[in-house]
């Protein structure tokens, strides 16, 4: 029960990489605030989660409206009394924008998917750090992807957000270490996730040094390892949860 006492804010919970980790929060005695855009998504797995005997609470809305963020985080923190863990995880794509090559983008589309994946998780962070600075502890993760290392093809504004969010993650990690708070990035490659197609999963399992895809609870646990005390000494770092996908196999 490594997280007893502590209450966590998962962001984008209500499926993949967020429910992973907010599962293993629950197991080991987190109260949960649940994030997620889809409202009805987000009650079901905080009702699945209840059975860990925690307290879960919801708070439907993006992450991308300054208005809805004051709003979750105040809320939160009254439910809870405070709120020690952050999983900045959601991200991703807007809804109806789409990704393009570069040349071709609409410049409107290249923003709202840099400000999902950049913006969105500076300003969860930037509406709970100032409590976290008052109680002189926090926990903070913010979710990257290789995409942001690799480059991807189509995907330049998805990649530019996620670098950004090195940079911010390495600057205000200085900031806040000594102030009792770590923050530190991961760099996720190779989960799973319901929209990609067969042949991209095949190419990306043969990368991989395990020549699979990743487990959603190797997600969360590697996560949540980052978010407990055990992570004490880690600050500023991007650290890479991606099966070997940064260090390709060269032999097939
Ligand atoms: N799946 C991948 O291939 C992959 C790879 C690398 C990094 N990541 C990153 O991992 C994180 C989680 O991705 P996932 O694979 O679990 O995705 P997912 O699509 O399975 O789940 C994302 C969740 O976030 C929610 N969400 C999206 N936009 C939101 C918003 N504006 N406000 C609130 N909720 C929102 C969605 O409704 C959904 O429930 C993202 O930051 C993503 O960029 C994913």
């Amino acid at each position: 029960m490594r997280f007893a006492g502590k209450a966590a804010l998962v962001t984008g919970a209500a499926r993949g990489i967020g429910m992973a980790t907010a599962e293993v929060l629950a197991k080991d005695g987190a109260g949960l605030a649940l994030n997620d855009m889809n409202e009805a998504a987000l009650a079901e797995t905080a009702e699945a989660l209840r059975r860990y005997g925690v307290t879960v609470t919801t708070h439907a809305g993006s992450v991308t409206d300054p208005a809805f963020i004051k709003e979750m985080v105040d809320d939160a923190t009254a439910q809870h009394g405070k709120i020690d863990l952050l999983a900045n995880n959601a991200g991703g794509g807007p809804p109806a924008t789409p990704w393009a090559e570069f040349a071709d983008s609409d410049i409107a589309h290249f923003r709202a998917i840099f400000e999902l994946n950049f913006f969105s998780q500076a300003m969860v962070l930037h509406a709970l750090l100032p409590g976290m600075l008052a109680r002189g502890y926090g926990k903070v993760v913010c979710v990257s992807s290789i995409s942001a290392v690799l480059g991807q093809e189509s995907g330049s504004a998805y990649a530019s957000g996620k670098m950004a969010l090195h940079a911010l993650v390495s600057s205000v990690s200085k900031e806040v270490a000594r102030r009792g708070v770590n923050i530190n990035a991961v760099i996720l490659g190779n989960p799973p996730h319901p929209s990609r197609t067969q042949g991209r999963q095949d190419y990306l399992d043969k990368l991989s040094h395990f020549n699979r895809v990743g487990r959603l609870e190797e997600f969360g646990k590697a996560i949540a390892f980052l978010l407990s005390d055990d992570a004490s000494y880690l600050s500023g770092a991007a650290v890479p949860i991606e099966g070997g996908l940064l260090t390709p196999r060269l032999n097939g």
